[in-house]
């Protein structure tokens, strides 16, 4: 169920302030990153946008994140910036992770936290990634928490029970309280140019919902944000945040291009919701 009414009636969410968040993934290196980041600042200026409507977030790799947070920092931008994944420890012979405690020192607002493409590509299981959950409530960083089923859950499952059951997975010990922001990407979706429907999106992010609304409290799960990400592009963006229950979207692919990504985060005025 979802709709513009009950999107302008809905004091839930009023409450939370959409957000739109590119994941660029392994793409730009840190030169790039500044030419890029700047001219996506610029559009967003020229459109006059307003980051306390609609927040936004980039995350570029690791190695572009100090060229980002220079520019952000002498330019004065409103754009946040995270990292794409975060290690569960916070130092030590880990070679190759990056600890929370750096990405806080690097002013990052944010880090995705199981991604499917770590969770299949690296083996990421659910404690881990709730153990990266940890981590980054322990460096003040807001973790982005991706869940999503495969192709073969949805058959065996349905639509919400893999998604719920990681989504309860992650959490387990964890003070949501600390900052939180839920990511649905069905792995199905995710590159392959076929977005969910509004409606399935939002009968799973419901159900993530109320998970939170279980383990915590309704208050918590009203200010919770729940973000669709899956071959999300300027031209499907509207309908997703239609829906009550979705406040924004993780991007990937279109993400990359500075004019379709700009005409994304003002979904409000090109389709006028
Ligand atoms: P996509 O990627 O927008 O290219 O489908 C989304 C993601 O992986 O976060």
């Amino acid at each position: 169920m979802g709709g513009t009414a009950m999107t302008q009636t809905s004091p839930a969410t009023q409450t939370r302030t959409p957000l739109i968040a590119g994941n660029w993934k392994m793409n730009l290196d840190h030169l790039q990153s500044i030419a890029f980041v700047q001219k996506l600042a610029w559009s967003l200026a020229d459109s006059k946008h307003d980051y306390a409507t609609v927040e936004v977030a980039v995350f570029p790799p690791f190695t572009d994140l100090r060229s980002v947070q220079t520019l952000v920092t002498a330019d004065n931008l409103k754009l946040g910036y995270g990292g794409q994944d975060v290690s569960q420890h916070s130092s030590g012979a880990f070679t190759g992770e990056i600890s929370g405690a750096f990405l806080s020192a690097l002013g990052c607002r944010y880090a995705i936290v199981g991604h499917s493409e770590r969770r299949t590509l690296h083996g990421e299981s659910d404690a881990v990634v709730g153990a990266k959950v940890q981590a980054a409530h322990r460096h003040g960083v807001v973790p982005v928490l991706c869940i999503g089923e495969t192709t073969e859950d949805l058959e065996q499952h349905g639509p919400s029970a893999v998604p719920v059951a990681q989504l309860r997975a992650a959490l387990e010990g964890v003070d949501a309280a600390k900052g939180l922001v839920v990511a649905y990407e069905p792995v199905w979706a995710i590159g392959s140019g076929q977005a969910a429907t509004p409606e399935q999106a939002e009968q799973v992010c419901a159900a993530l919902r109320a998970v939170v609304v279980e383990l915590y409290s309704s208050e918590l799960a009203q200010t919770t944000r729940i973000l669709y990400g899956g071959s999300v592009k300027s031209g499907n963006i509207a309908a997703f945040m239609r829906e009550p229950n979705i406040d924004g979207a993780l991007v990937g692919g279109a993400s990359l291009d500075i004019d379709e990504f700009a005409k994304i985060v003002r979904y409000q005025k090109h389709i006028g919701v």
